[in-house]
């Protein structure tokens, strides 16, 4: 292991740059544009993979973007792991809002800016560079390594969970390794236990059969954006909870232990508040902020629109009005049954002069894995041979639906090692990865590959 260390730290420049150029391609899952940038992602990371030395590279197809898979297997008895990321990324847009361009990384203050530089890309690699670093370094793997690497996670993982029913032997594994999620804070270590899940819809409300001059008409014919904001402003109440029948029926709540943990985290909830700019923060009533962000589920509108938002004044009354919303679900809850009941109350409180237009986008279950297996125990100690301090055991508000796949599917637990922070800005403009991060990242993985090798 201290070779594979020693090796990280002589040659961590090249990592540098081998990740910039990664992360130059733009690999754009959501843009058929750039579907050709996505399968090139896809083989850049096979072709490097085979540059390390893994033993078995595959670009595999799928009917969207294709999987690598990769294999090195040093000896059947020891343990395998099964490491997943993604390199797809979201769009960079707003562009102009940018400092620099998205796919031309720079290193600023010792963070690298560029979009997929923590999500995912920059976190994948690092699992890369530990590999390399046992193999050049120490001349092999301490354990059996197995890679998944998509393309469609930015777009809700489409194929991946066929792809795992049929390849189950191939993917068989002691346990999923995945950096993808967020530290607690800089420099302060943690482990991911839990992740929310997703609800995707949109809500179309129609009105007259075509936009109307709002003084002729304004005042008989109801207006379908007045009545959508009407809906939409009731799916919450004054306590600012969900509205929607049974919404909660299912949330395994918190337990007290986990609640008096997250009352204990080391979190100031004014500055986070600060950080994006809002003037105080507002949960369901009960919860702290901590609690509402990571493990209890929310609804929020992502985009409205309808009638004329161009520049200037034009008196119409609209013929629709559109709203795309999610919800974030929490262990519990699943995507079918909360958008069923989504489905079921807006079928019930549309107004009889609208007509209803309701469409399921994608979803994805949350999970919680086990806190106590050995694969946590090794991961928390190699965190606390980097960081000096014991990781916490914490929750993201995020979502990787495959990570209840891995359970469903292959049987796995996961263990979510992610080394980002909130303030990273994944899909934001001005996505970054802190430098010192990506190496405590490497030398994690590497310790963890050491400690879990050994049982
Ligand atoms: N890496 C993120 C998920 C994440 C973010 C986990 C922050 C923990 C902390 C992932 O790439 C992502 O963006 N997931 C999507 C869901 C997907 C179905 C589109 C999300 O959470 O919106
Ligand atoms: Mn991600
Ligand atoms: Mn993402």
């Amino acid at each position: 292991m201290n070779k594979a260390l020693s090796f990280t730290e002589t040659h961590f420049d090249r990592f540098v740059d081998e990740l910039i150029d990664f992360l130059r391609i733009p690999s754009v899952s959501t843009d058929p544009d750039h579907a050709k940038d996505v399968r090139a992602a896809a083989d850049w990371l096979a072709d490097h993979l085979r540059k390390l030395g893994i033993q078995t590279v595959d670009v595999m197809e799928t009917e969207g973007f294709p999987i690598v898979y990769a294999e090195h297997i040093v000896d059947p008895t020891k343990p395998t792991i099964l490491v997943y990321g993604h390199y797809d990324v979201q769009p960079p847009d707003p562009l102009e809002l940018w400092d620099s361009a998205p796919f031309n990384p720079v290193i600023k203050n010792g963070d690298l800016y560029a979009r997929g530089a923590c999500d995912d890309k920059g976190q994948l690699f690092m699992h890369l560079k530990a590999a390399e670093s046992f193999l050049s370094g120490a001349k092999a793997l301490p354990l059996n390594v197995k890679y998944i690497f998509e393309g469609e996670e930015e777009v809700g993982s489409e194929h991946l969970p066929g792809f795992l029913t049929k390849h189950k032997n191939l993917l068989a594994a002691d346990v999923a390794v995945v950096s993808d999620t967020a530290l607690f804070g800089n420099g302060v270590p943690s482990i991911t236990y839990g992740l929310r899940g997703l609800a995707y819809v949109e809500v179309v409300l129609e009105g007259p059969d075509r936009d109307l001059h709002s003084g002729v008409y304004g005042g008989a014919i109801e207006n379908p954006i007045n009545a959508l904001a009407k809906m939409i402003a009731d799916l919450h109440d004054e306590n600012h909870r969900v509205t929607i029948a049974g919404f909660y029926d299912n949330v395994i709540a918190l337990t007290p232990e986990e609640r008096s943990t997250f009352a204990s985290l080391p979190f100031d909830s004014d500055e986070w508040v600060h950080d994006v700019g809002a003037k105080k923060p507002r949960m369901e009533n009960g919860y702290s902020v901590l609690e509402g962000t990571t493990a209890r589920p929310t609804l929020d509108c992502n985009g409205i629109w309808g009638g004329f938002t161009g520049k200037g004044a034009k008196t119409v009354l609209p013929a629709r009005a559109h709203v795309k919303i999610s919800c974030r679900l929490v262990p519990g809850q699943t995507p079918d049954e909360i958008t069923a009941k989504l489905k079921a109350h807006f079928e019930k409180h549309v107004p009889a002069t609208m007509k209803l237009t309701f469409t399921n986008l994608h979803g994805g279950h949350g999970a919680l894995v086990d806190t106590n297996s050995d694969a946590m125990k090794a991961a928390s100690e190699a965190m606390e041979g980097v960081y000096g301090e014991k990781p916490y055991m914490v929750r993201c508000g995020g979502s990787i639906p495959i990570v209840a796949d891995f359970k469903k599917i292959l049987g796995q637990e996961t263990v979510l090692m992610g080394f980002g922070l909130d303030s990273d800005a994944i899909h934001s403009p001005n996505e970054k990865f802190g430098l010192d991060r990506f190496r405590k990242g490497i030398d994690s993985i590497i310790r963890f590959m050491d400690i879990y090798s050994k049982g």
